[in-house]
């Protein structure tokens, strides 16, 4: 291959030469104040990823039979909460005890109030943390909140314009959002709620202040018998007159109900629904032993006892290693870690790192348990 050579033009090389000076006039015309320090585009996105805010428990309202509604306020340095979409959880960490426990709970305010410092989680009295939340969390105490995530809410692009919503117990909660949501106008599609519980008594929300022309709640109680209520369980009877070929089915409840109403679904044809995970706890263990843990942190080890039947987030949380956590239930991947040495079980149906994490070794704490003496290298939190 050959190359021409042509001489710089002349002009060319005039211009370069006055540069230097025409550079140093305009530096002595421009204005001595610093150049703007912030950008619309890095505000949104700060506002929407916020990482962790302080918050304050401001309202403790009781619920149903062994809940509560718990409001917390903002104390971010604008006062608000991020936004969110409908559906989505947010992670709350505090001490409790001796530990420094995180635990998600899926929003039940609306997107709006999160931008007047607002969110609300229905809390049912079960584990650690939610009992220390209803029965020893004072008004005015302090939690950490992390970002809202998760993606159990309605996307035009992936969902139908309807959603029939199957909830148990305390599981209605991000539904909740969802009806809030359509009512204030942040979420447009239409939702009919078939929602379980045991009495009446056990429900968390009364139909009619939600129902409205895109809303529908239908009530099913499996305990006792009331006039106007479905009584039993959401079986194909009651969910069939409410599914058509325009309708996407969620589900949130307790993992006894996802069996049932899988199994139900597929008896009307239903194969493909979206359902919300629930944390991973304890697992049972005929023989329970317990591990040394050794957990780098950057330039920092700390060492600990970790027990079989335990996930291993929970030793974290129990020698108050500050770990990344959200989820719990190895979906988000934001506990990501190395294993440098030992053997763990992960259950199959709680495995969802990708292939290349599986083949070089990296694990989700909150759901692996050890099965010896192990080694890792978390995530430092970011604050
Ligand atoms: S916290 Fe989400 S995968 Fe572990």
């Amino acid at each position: 291959m050959t190359f021409q050579r042509s001489p710089i033009p002349g002009e060319d090389i005039r211009r370069a030469m006055e540069m230097p000076a025409r550079r140093r006039e305009l530096i002595e015309q421009s204005s001595s104040q610093l150049p703007q320090a912030s950008y619309g585009v890095n505000e949104l996105a700060a506002s929407l990823h916020p990482g962790i805010v302080r918050a304050r428990i401001s309202e403790k309202r009781p619920a149903g039979v062994d809940c509560c509604v718990i409001t917390l306020q903002s104390l971010g340095k604008d006062g608000r909460f991020a936004w969110f979409r409908a559906g989505q959880f947010i992670t709350l960490s505090a001490e409790v005890g001796d530990s420094f426990i995180s635990r998600p709970y899926s929003l039940s305010s609306s997107p709006k109030q999160a931008l007047e410092g607002i969110y609300e989680i229905t809390v049912q009295k079960k584990g650690i943390f939610s009992r220390w939340l209803i029965e020893e969390a004072r008004i005015g105490e302090i939690v950490l909140v992390n970002e809202p995530s998760g993606d159990f809410y309605h996307d035009s692009l992936r969902d139908h314009d309807h959603i029939l919503a199957i909830a148990g117990g305390s599981g209605v909660t991000p539904f909740v959002a969802m009806m809030k949501a359509i009512r204030e106008g942040s979420e447009d599609f239409r939702l009919t709620l078939l929602y379980g519980a045991r009495t009446l008594q056990h429900l968390l929300l009364k139909p009619e202040e939600y129902e409205n022309e895109r809303i529908r709640v239908i009530p099913v109680l499996s305990d006792e018998q009331s006039e106007g209520y479905f009584y039993g369980f959401i079986d194909r009877t009651v969910i069939a007159p409410y599914l058509d070929d325009d309708t996407t089915v969620f589900m949130c409840g307790p993992e006894a109900m996802y069996g049932f109403t899988a199994h139900e679904l597929a008896e009307l044809n239903v194969e493909h629904f979206r359902r919300e995970r629930n944390s991973v706890g304890n697992r049972s263990v005929d023989e329970p032993q317990i591990f040394r843990l050794k957990v780098h942190v950057r330039d920092e080890v700390y060492e600990m006892l970790a027990r079989s039947e335990e996930t291993l987030i929970t030793a974290l949380e129990r020698a108050r290693i500050p770990a990344p956590v959200r989820c719990k239930n190895g979906v988000c991947g934001y506990c990501h870690s190395r294993l440098i040495s030992g053997e763990y079980f992960v259950d199959e149906k709680n495995d969802f790192r990708r292939e290349a994490d599986r083949k070089f070794g990296y694990l989700h704490p909150c759901v692996c348990y050890p099965l010896s003496d192990m080694e890792i290298e978390i995530p430092i939190l970011d604050k």
